[in-house]
């Protein structure tokens, strides 16, 4: 029976990791290398080695081999949670750029900047329009003489607050708005979203559009704009050469006299810990199960947590993916076996290296579908009709209010008897830090307002199914387009 958990890494992923271990009554010890968490963690322990233990097809256990200031320790777990996190190694792609290495100038990775001080009255260029690139950029605009940011493809830009500086991801993680998501044609899809993500600015004037063919990113940053906006940070087309002083870009502009140039490009993952064969298979996303389960394991009982990137956050993500692999490993759900995985997995990298398939593994996830998904698998996803029989208001709110972690113990194991309460006013915890200084609720155009927030989501969806659903509708779009398009297109 499974009890001795190794959690490797105490980083968000990790503390999760322990605190789900704790309530399927297993017993974690935590290893992290840095002094970064202080308290009862073992400190600076650098897990060397995970290896499988003789009897593994038997037991599921592994060897776990630690160092403590250069004294190294073997323990035997039945399971190990793996949190190390997917941005350790910089990725710093210098081969990508002729002439970086005459460049007299001084080069870093994003990993070592730490203070825009040092950059004060630099010309600095910034490589890459991650969400790093983006905040170096903003802060560096304060410091800097020039601050020019290099972007091979573009981004969508999003702010932190919605309409009616709402947050964003409150406002727009809604299960009524992924419902809408899964009966819109893509393309409907995207034209609306395109629509929504340039009405705060024109992405186009702002030399920030996605090059067509591209790969669609956003990225979060409040300020970009408004830098661009004032000129305090020049927007670049890709490198193409660099000289001893200048960069040389794609558009055939060249910028003069670069101080500074930081790599923003992001980071790689590996797991040096893991023996072969696990550790090349890890480090391909396509094979794991759900992107936490090695699918070459005979036995469930090692599970990567965090490695996902999540449209929404990344904490609530990691929390019940340790949810569940607590509970894969205590053998109170399961997993589909090694072979059957290995099979489908492979054939589904053959498609991909044939260019039959496109390879998703590192989008972004859409954050309903994956948490629901994993919610499903420990009884936890909550039931939206069955919740609208029992307990309407509460149904009302999970389905057209925001999607917050809470809803992820209405029920099943873990369930919190405070996360109805919890979701109900969620709002008025959102709202409190705001309400510094109380003003008097006194226009009834506000509540007027509120009202219609508050019945035009669902009015506007009720109608959209009715449309959807309608014959009528699809004979006269049926009608409309035969003139227009060659009958086999039309398929409504
Ligand atoms: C520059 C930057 C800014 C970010 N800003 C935001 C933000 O504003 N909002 C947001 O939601 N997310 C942000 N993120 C993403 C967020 O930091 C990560 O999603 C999150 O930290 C992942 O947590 P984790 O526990 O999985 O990994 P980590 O936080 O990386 O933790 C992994 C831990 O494992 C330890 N470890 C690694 N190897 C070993 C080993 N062999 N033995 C022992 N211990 C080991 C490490 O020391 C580390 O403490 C940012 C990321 C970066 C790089
Ligand atoms: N505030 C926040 O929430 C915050 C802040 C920082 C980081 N993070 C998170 O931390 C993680 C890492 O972010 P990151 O921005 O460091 O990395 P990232 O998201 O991987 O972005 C790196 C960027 O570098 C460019 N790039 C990549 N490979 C390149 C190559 N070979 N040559 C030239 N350019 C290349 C690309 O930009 P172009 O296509 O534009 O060239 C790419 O978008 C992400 O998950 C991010 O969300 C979050």
């Amino acid at each position: 029976m499974v009890k001795r958990v190794a959690v490797i890494g105490a980083g968000v992923s990790g503390l999760s990791s322990i605190k789900c271990c704790l309530d399927e009554d297993l017993e974690p010890t935590c290893f992290e290398r840095s002094t970064a968490i202080g308290g009862l963690w073992k400190f600076t322990t650098t897990v060397c080695s995970i290896t499988k233990r003789p009897d593994f097809s038997e037991t599921g256990q592994w060897d776990v081999v630690t160092e403590t200031e250069e004294k190294r320790e073997t323990a035997v777990f039945d399971a190990v949670m793996v949190c190390t996190g997917h941005f350790l190694n910089p990725r710093l792609p210098l081969e990508s750029f002729p002439g970086i290495h005459k460049f007299k100038g001084h080069i870093l990775h994003s990993q070592e900047y730490k203070f825009p001080e040092c950059f004060r009255d630099k010309r600095v260029l910034v490589i890459g329009l991650g969400n790093t690139g983006g905040d170096v950029a903003v802060e560096l605009s304060r410091m800097a003489a020039q601050v020019l940011l290099s972007t091979r493809t573009g981004t969508w830009v999003v702010s932190r607050s919605s309409d009616g500086g709402y947050p964003l991801n409150m406002m727009n993680i809604r299960r009524c708005y992924n419902f809408i998501a899964q009966l819109l044609p893509s393309r409907v899809l995207n034209w609306i979203r395109e629509r929504q993500l340039n009405k705060r600015f024109n992405h186009k004037n702002y030399g920030l559009s996605i090059i067509k063919g591209k790969k669609q990113k956003v990225i979060i940053n409040d300020e970009l704009p408004t830098c661009i906006l004032c000129g305090t940070v020049t927007l670049k087309s890709g490198v193409k050469e660099f000289t001893e002083t200048s960069a040389l870009f794609e558009d055939g502009t060249m910028e003069e006299n670069i101080d500074v140039v930081i790599f923003t490009t992001g980071y790689t993952f590996s797991f040096p810990f893991l023996e072969e064969p696990l550790k090349s298979l890890c480090a391909k996303k396509i094979f794991l199960y759900k992107l936490v389960f090695p699918s070459n394991l005979e036995k469930a009982t090692l599970a990567i947590i965090g490695l996902i990137s999540l449209q929404g956050s990344i904490l609530t993500g990691t929390e019940l993916q340790a949810r569940w692999a607590t509970r894969v490993f205590k053998g109170l759900c399961r997993i589909p076996p090694s072979q059957k995985l290995m099979a489908e997995f492979t054939e589904k990298e053959q498609l991909i290296e044939r260019g039959v398939m496109r390879d998703t593994s590192e989008n972004k996830l859409e954050y309903i579908p994956y948490m629901d998904d994993i919610a499903a698998r420990i009884g936890a996803k909550p039931s939206v009709p069955r919740l609208f029989l029992k307990d309407p208001r509460l149904a009302w709110e999970v389905f057209f209010g925001p999607c917050t972690s809470y809803q992820y113990r209405l029920m099943g194991p873990g369930q919190w008897a405070g996360a109805r309460n919890a979701i109900l006013t969620q709002w008025d915890r959102t709202m409190k830090p705001l309400k510094t200084r109380i003003v008097p609720d006194s226009s009834t155009s506000a509540s007027m307002s509120c009202y219609l927030k508050m019945w035009g989501a669902p009015l506007l969806l009720a109608s959209l199914l009715l449309i959807c659903k309608s014959s009528l509708f699809s004979k006269l779009v049926r009608d409309k387009l035969q003139y227009r398009i060659s009958p086999d297109l039309i398929s409504i």
